[in-house]
């Protein structure tokens, strides 16, 4: 039984890629207020575009947030009011298409403390984490300060603002006493500043930490820095033997203990192929995460899976076992675990698709570019759509974890120009 249709059109996406770039890094209008982050992007040699107002935000199409290598949300000098961010969440379904790159969502506030106590690791974090998002590669990336927007809460709150990226919460009230111990846990190289010692002892150095974020998948996150020792909800252990709460976490960096060429599932790999890893034909991205599944630890899913397609609905099946299948136009691949569920994708003309989960225990929620979700779906939809790309299919969870193993093919309906 078909629980849910979707219909998305792609036509608004299209030749994303050949759009020159406006200028580096896009900035909200925030308060009007100029921040810190605003300098650093200004001495990393960015060009900045600063949004004159709420309404010019409000104002622009996936296409336009798509021509910047990174979109900037400062720390708004540590509100804590989420009004702030009302625009972001308004317009989540806008700009999230578009940020396809890196990220780094920073549970603290550095514009504060670079503004009223010049604290070196303030600009240090603020430098390496725009580093990091602006590469220009991979799509535009993003950095997220949560400011001090969810630092009183002690129950984990859902960032609502980044629902379209993925499932992440957070929670606040660690003032008692303050979480001061910083520790990264993650490197890249292009982040040549921050370290643990001015990371640390900011009065408080940590003001949300986070107990959930996506993190299964090459869209995923890692933690990249943590409050060092900190137990309860998030404590996570890392490849230094260290524990700790991550309150910084990135989408593009190298966890620790990624790169040794062993594959260690404790630490989140999913695979780890030594210097191997985000090269060229590697299966293995640099965070230790598989491009395109994963098959078992250690064990990626290899690019294409050929098939052919069917005339009618259902007829054509594969066993999947939690793989990819290719079908000429798209990659789908899924890591749920339910093996009643079926999922059915069927290709239209025009750029238009539709898919169609069957099965029970869930039903097909959106379909978007983005990356991996809660249950470790990874895979998005890009621009023209080919075996080397992949189809973000997000679903929502019902009663218990599900994992369509098989797909089904169809040319039917009002569907056609199948590949
Ligand atoms: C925080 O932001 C809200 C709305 O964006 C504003 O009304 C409030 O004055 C700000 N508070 C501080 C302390 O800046
Ligand atoms: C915040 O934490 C303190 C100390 O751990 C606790 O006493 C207080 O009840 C917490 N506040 C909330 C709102 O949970
Ligand atoms: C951390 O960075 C500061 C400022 O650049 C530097 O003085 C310090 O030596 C660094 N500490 C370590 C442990 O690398
Ligand atoms: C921490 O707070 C103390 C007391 O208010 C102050 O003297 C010190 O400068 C602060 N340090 C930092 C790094 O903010
Ligand atoms: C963190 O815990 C470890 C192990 O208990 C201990 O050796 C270390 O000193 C602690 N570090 C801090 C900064 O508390
Ligand atoms: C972590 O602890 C394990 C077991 O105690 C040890 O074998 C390993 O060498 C340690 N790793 C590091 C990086 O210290
Ligand atoms: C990585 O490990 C494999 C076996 O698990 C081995 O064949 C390969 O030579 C190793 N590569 C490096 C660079 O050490
Ligand atoms: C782009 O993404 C791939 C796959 O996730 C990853 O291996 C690579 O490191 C990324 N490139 C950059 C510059 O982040
Ligand atoms: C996947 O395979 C296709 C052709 O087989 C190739 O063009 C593409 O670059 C591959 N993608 C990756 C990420 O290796």
């Amino acid at each position: 039984m078909i629980a849910r249709h979707l219909y998305l059109s792609l036509a608004g996406l299209a030749g994303l890629a050949s759009l020159g770039l406006a200028q580096d890094v896009l900035f909200p209008h925030m308060h009007g207020l100029k921040y810190s982050e605003l300098d650093q992007a200004v001495k990393l040699g960015l060009t900045t575009h600063v949004c004159k107002d709420e309404e010019e935000w409000y104002g622009m199409t996936t296409a336009d947030f798509a021509k910047y290598k990174a979109i900037v949300i400062p720390d708004c000098m540590c509100n804590t009011s989420l009004t702030t961010i009302k625009f972001l969440d308004d317009t989540k379904k806008t700009w999230s298409p578009a940020v396809t790159g890196n990220m780094v969502i920073i549970g603290t506030d550095p514009s504060f403390h670079a503004k009223w106590y010049n604290l070196p690791g303030a600009y240090a974090m603020m430098r390496d984490s725009i580093s990091l998002v602006s590469t220009g590669k991979n799509g535009t990336g993003m950095y997220f300060s949560l400011s001090c927007y969810y630092q009183r809460t002690a129950a984990p709150m859902t960032i609502q603002s980044l629902s379209e990226i993925g499932h992440f919460q957070v929670r606040g009230n660690l003032s008692h006493p303050c979480l001061n111990n910083a520790h990264l846990v993650a490197k890249s190289g292009v982040m040549t500043t921050l370290n643990d010692t001015i990371a640390s002892n900011w009065n408080c150095s940590v003001h949300e930490a986070f107990s959930e974020y996506p993190r299964a998948g090459a869209g995923s996150f890692e933690a990249l820095a943590i409050a060092l020792n900190a137990t309860g909800l998030g404590q996570r252990s890392f490849a230094d033997n260290t524990t700790g709460i991550p309150y910084i976490i990135a989408r593009g960096a190298t966890p620790l203990g990624c790169g040794n060429n062993i594959t260690e599932p404790a630490y989140n790999e999913e695979c780890d192929n030594g210097p191997a890893n985000g090269t060229p034909g590697d299966l293995c991205s640099s965070s230790c995460k598989c491009l395109h599944g994963v098959i078992a630890p250690g064990t990626c899913r290899s690019n294409v899976t050929s098939s052919s397609p069917s005339s009618t609905y259902s007829s054509t099946q594969f066993s999947n076992s939690g793989g990819i299948a290719c079908f000429n136009k798209f990659l789908i691949y899924q890591s749920l675990s339910d093996r009643d569920s079926t999922l059915a994708i069927v290709f239209c003309h025009r750029r238009t698709f539709i898919i169609k989960l069957l099965g029970y225990l869930a039903f097909f929620h959106q379909i978007t570019k983005g990356p991996a979700d809660r249950h470790g779906i990874s895979s998005r939809a890009a621009q023209p759509l080919s075996c080397s790309q992949r189809v973000f299919a997000r679903f929502t969870q019902q009663s218990q974890a599900f994992k369509p193993l098989r797909f089904s093919v169809s040319t039917t309906g009002n569907c056609h120009g199948y590949g």
